[in-house]
């Protein structure tokens, strides 16, 4: 199994959730986070006004998938989220050595 964390401007939730119509996503933990890249927060201007700010808002969605999925799961983010100006996000993959669904003690990706 792997671990998604894909962060995104708030907005662009709605397209990190049109993959969840396809049945092979499970499950989806959306958190609120700061942050910033290589731009370190520099917005540019705003009504005007140039103003610079370290940590911008993001969302942090994580998904854990069967890593045969991880391929086409990138592919599907990419082509939704990809703007190509700064800040359209990343993705972080991590190994999951285990999930526990927790009502039936299924194990592994039987857990997902
Ligand atoms: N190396 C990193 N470690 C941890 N979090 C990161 C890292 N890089 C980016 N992030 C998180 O991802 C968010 C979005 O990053 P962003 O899309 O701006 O990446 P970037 O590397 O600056 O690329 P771009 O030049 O396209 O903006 C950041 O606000 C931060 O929360
Ligand atoms: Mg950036």
């Amino acid at each position: 199994m792997i671990k998604l964390e894909v962060i995104i401007r708030p907005h662009d939730l709605e397209k990190v959730q049109e993959l969840l119509s396809h049945a092979w996503i499970a499950g989806i933990t959306v958190s609120e986070v700061k942050g910033h890249g290589r731009q370190r927060g520099h917005q540019g201007t705003y009504r005007g006004a140039e103003y610079t700010i370290d940590l911008l808002p993001k969302l942090k969605v994580e998904l854990v998938i069967p890593e045969p999925l991880v391929p086409r799961v990138l592919h599907e983010l990419g082509s939704r989220l990809r703007t190509g100006k700064i800040g359209d996000g990343k993705v972080f993959a991590s190994p999951v050595d285990d999930a526990i669904r927790v009502r039936t003690g299924e194990r592994g990706e039987e857990a997902l």
